[in-house]
């Protein structure tokens, strides 16, 4: 979702800001700006489209060149479609404000129409526009950029992320924050703002995180922080601990393939010196005690897409090793229904970025209501775990493509770590029992390197089927939110019409999709585990066989009597059920990645999507 970039020193703004924009492509966006502020004046350049557009335009001017303060936008539309127009930086009337936003103003209805009233003309159909009004106003009341942006703060409701530039203060750039992430980079004599550090990390290191409701002001002399009433503010000094070549793609010719060859590193990282060998586990930040923990009479999980998925494997797990009542539930829904939690429900959000709106405003909702929330994200420093009173980072490192993969993984093995934690810390397992299933878990990461060795076949079939125009996904158990995951996979890279089900649902209604080669990815669970599952996988694979379907069968190796039913089988290594998700979710990825490159579509940034979604 939007990208921000503003820069101040001794470079040619243009360049660090196109760059900084270059490295948030992977957020998501649909059209691009600059604006730069020199003694002359603010100009500003804007597109529909893609960066290439953006800097073709900018090649034209002549304007452009030698500042050294500027901003940069790249953004999701949200309130008016994506145009040149609607594009971002927004001028003030005067010319001599510009901004640039991330998220939506929710007052900005009558906000427009106040200024509308006063007799401005805006000029796009955007929410965020008003904000430039805004600081114009204020600034003729007196005071300075930072000034006015505070006052203009605390006017606005809703989630924001504001840089803005004036043609007074050419080495400045003011920058506010509520609800939506921005994060500072120093540097020898020069500053950056941005979205998250993947801007500036070919640059500084060094990072200062900025809290909620504050306002930032940098420029050659520094960075000042205060509150939105102007009282000193301090942010959080951190080091980024990898660099700009995690983020390039490493010979593969999209991230994500590179992504999906990096999650045998991924989960073995994100396992490292978790597990104390007394079947406890070491959570990276903890505002709850043991006793907490052993309070807990019911767990609820909340999170979005491919999290939420990963969710609901852990409901699988957490249950059964604990005994535990676990709901999940979709962030988007779960405030709106008036939930029913106390102090003694644990609530675990799950999200990738941590900035997830949704997931964010749900965390929220919990901690109102007293109940306990523990964040599983991979981004440290972001808001929701700063939220929580708990948090475990996974330790996926950056995921820049848009389709979450290594992330997911390492969600899995974070979910199954505090289900082996709760287990542990509530006496509900032994010690040797954790620490019996931990070995499995530190067995996996060379399994899935086993899986991924053997992907050609999967390849293969999913060059061969451009022109399919949908397909079924179906799994049982663990494997039922797995084939969700693959649907989903499927559906956002290739575009194809694609649905999981739980297997037994199929003759409930879904089957009536099924034609002649319709292909169907079933999941099948280990012969080795509950048999009677097996079984009736087997039934529903003979269903579906009779009504036409092609099907591909993910099973264990060995499974015969699965190869004997399905057109294709894939065979996986050996693990134990509950941790199968970790071998069974990589086909799948696999399988969309390359049918979205056999019809030529852009793997790592599908139409429509943002890789964080900072609106609700
Ligand atoms: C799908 C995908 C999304 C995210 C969802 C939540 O591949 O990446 O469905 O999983 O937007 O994002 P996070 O985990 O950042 O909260």
């Amino acid at each position: 979702m939007c990208g921000i970039v503003g820069y101040v020193g001794p470079q040619a703004a243009v360049e660090v800001v196109g760059e900084g924009l270059r490295r948030l492509e992977y957020r998501g966006y649909d059209s691009a700006g600059v604006a730069l502020v020199a003694k002359g004046g603010v100009v500003t350049e804007k597109r529909a489209g893609k960066l290439a557009n953006l800097t073709e335009a900018i090649s034209q001017r002549s304007d452009i060149n030698d500042q050294h303060t500027g901003i940069g936008h790249t953004r999701w539309a949200t309130h008016g479609v994506p145009n040149d127009r609607n594009a971002h930086p927004h001028v003030s009337s005067n010319g001599r404000v510009a901004i640039i936003h991330n998220g939506i103003i929710e007052n900005f209805t009558r906000l427009r129409a106040e200024l509308e009233a006063d007799g401005v003309e805006l000029a796009s159909d955007t929410d965020s526009e008003c904000v430039a009004h805004l600081l114009e106003r204020q600034l003729d009341t007196g005071g300075d950029l930072a000034d006015a942006m505070r006052r203009v703060c605390n006017r606005l409701q809703g989630a924001f992320t504001l840089l803005a530039v004036h043609a007074d203060a050419p080495d400045t750039v003011v920058g506010a924050r509520r609800n939506s992430p921005l994060v500072a980079g120093v540097a020898d004599g020069e500053y950056f703002l941005a979205s998250d550090v993947a801007a500036f990390i070919s640059h500084t290191r060094s990072a200062v995180e900025l809290g909620q409701d504050q306002v930032v002001t940098i420029s050659p002399d520094g960075l000042a922080i205060t509150d939105f009433d102007g009282n000193p503010a301090a942010g959080k000094h951190f080091e980024v601990d990898w660099d700009a070549s995690a983020a390039e793609k490493d010979g593969h010719d999209f991230f994500m393939f590179k992504e999906i060859a990096e999650q045998p590193k991924a989960v073995a990282d994100t396992l490292r010196g978790r597990f104390a060998g007394t079947g406890e586990i070491s959570l990276d930040e903890i505002r709850m005690s043991d006793q907490d923990f052993r309070d807990i009479d019911k767990v609820i999980i909340v999170a979005c897409g491919t999290s939420y998925h990963a969710g609901m494997v852990a409901k699988y797990a957490i249950e059964h090793w604990n005994r535990l009542a676990v709901e999940v539930e979709l962030a988007s829904e779960f405030r709106y229904r008036d939930p029913i939690l106390d102090r003694s429900t644990l609530v675990i959000a799950i999200s990738q970025s941590g900035e997830t709106m949704d997931t964010l405003m749900a965390v929220r909702h919990a901690k109102e209501q007293k109940a306990r929330v523990l964040a599983i994200s991979n981004t440290v420093g972001s808001t929701i775990p700063r939220e929580a009173d708990a948090v475990l980072y996974t330790r996926a490192g950056i995921e820049v493509a848009v389709a979450s993969t290594k992330a997911f993984l390492t969600q899995l093995v974070a979910c199954y770590l505090v289900g082996l934690h709760l287990a542990g810390v509530r006496g509900i397992k032994f010690a040797d029992e954790v620490a019996a299933i931990v070995t499995e878990l530190a067995a996996t990461p060379d399994k899935i390197a086993t899986v991924l060795s053997g992907m050609q076949p999967v390849r293969d079939l999913a060059a061969a089927m451009p022109n399919a125009d949908r397909a079924l996904f179906v799994g049982r158990h663990v494997g039922y939110p797995v084939a969700m995951e693959g649907a989903l996979k499927l559906k956002e890279l290739a575009y194809m019409h694609a649905e999981g089900f739980a297997a037994g649902e199929l003759k409930h209604g879904p089957i009536s999709l099924i034609e002649d080669g319709t292909p169907v990815i079933v999941v099948v669970p280990s012969p080795r585990g509950r048999s009677v599952l097996h079984d009736k996988v087997v039934s529903n694979i003979q269903e579906v066989k009779a009504r036409g379907a092609t099907v591909i069968a993910i099973a264990e190796s060995g499974d015969d009597i699965i190869s004997a039913h399905a057109d294709h089988t894939v065979f996986l290594p050996v693990v134990p059920t509950l941790l199968a998700p970790l071998l069974t979710a990589v086909p799948m990825q696999v399988f969309a990645a390359e049918l979205a490159t056999a019809k030529g579509l852009d793997v790592d940034q599908p139409r429509n999507l943002a890789k964080s979604v900072t609106v609700e």
